[in-house]
């Protein structure tokens, strides 16, 4: 934990796993959670919500950021994400080698690349912790790791 951080990353990736438990996920049954710190500590947190018009789907980043940036937040530290593949009474499925996120060898799930760029254009370079679906921290990275070169929309100072 560094001075700028309140919580942990293990903190984080707890309440993560908490709210994946909310996922609105009746089309892929993955549950996924995120949890996005501000600066000064607080925890805003948010799940996938599916849409029977697939494409309407949000995924947990884009909630977290969204619910935070609606009540003022603009400066965020990390971001932490679990998706954990459930079947279709929302139970985890623990023994399934068909299904991995990201690349084979990654631990810990990243953002989509929508959500790359969202991420980017509020939060700027933070912290991503992707997290296992049993809970642990993972792989962890900057979000310009994540999102080489970005899209940047600003007027020159
Ligand atoms: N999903 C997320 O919520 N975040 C991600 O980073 C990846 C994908 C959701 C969208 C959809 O509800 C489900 O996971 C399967 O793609």
């Amino acid at each position: 934990m560094d001075s700028t951080t309140k919580n942990s990353r293990e903190e984080l990736v707890a309440l993560a796993l908490k709210v994946s438990k909310n996922a609105v996920a009746q089309h892929s049954n993955f549950h996924v959670g995120a949890a996005l710190e501000t600066t000064q500590g607080e925890v805003f947190t948010g799940c996938n919500v599916e849409s029977d018009s697939y494409g309407l789907t949000i995924c947990a980043e884009r909630v977290a950021l969204t619910k935070a940036l609606s009540e003022g937040e603009r400066e965020f530290t990390r971001i932490a994400i679990i998706g954990i593949q459930c079947d279709e009474n929302g139970n985890p499925i623990t023994e399934d080698d068909e299904w991995y996120c990201g690349e084979p060898n990654q631990t810990g799930l990243g953002p989509c690349g929508a959500c790359r760029q969202l991420l980017w254009d509020h939060c700027r370079d933070i912290e991503v912790i992707g997290a296992t679906p049993e809970g642990e921290v993972g792989n962890v990275w900057q979000l310009a790791e994540l999102l080489p070169d970005a899209f940047n929309y600003e007027k020159k100072t």
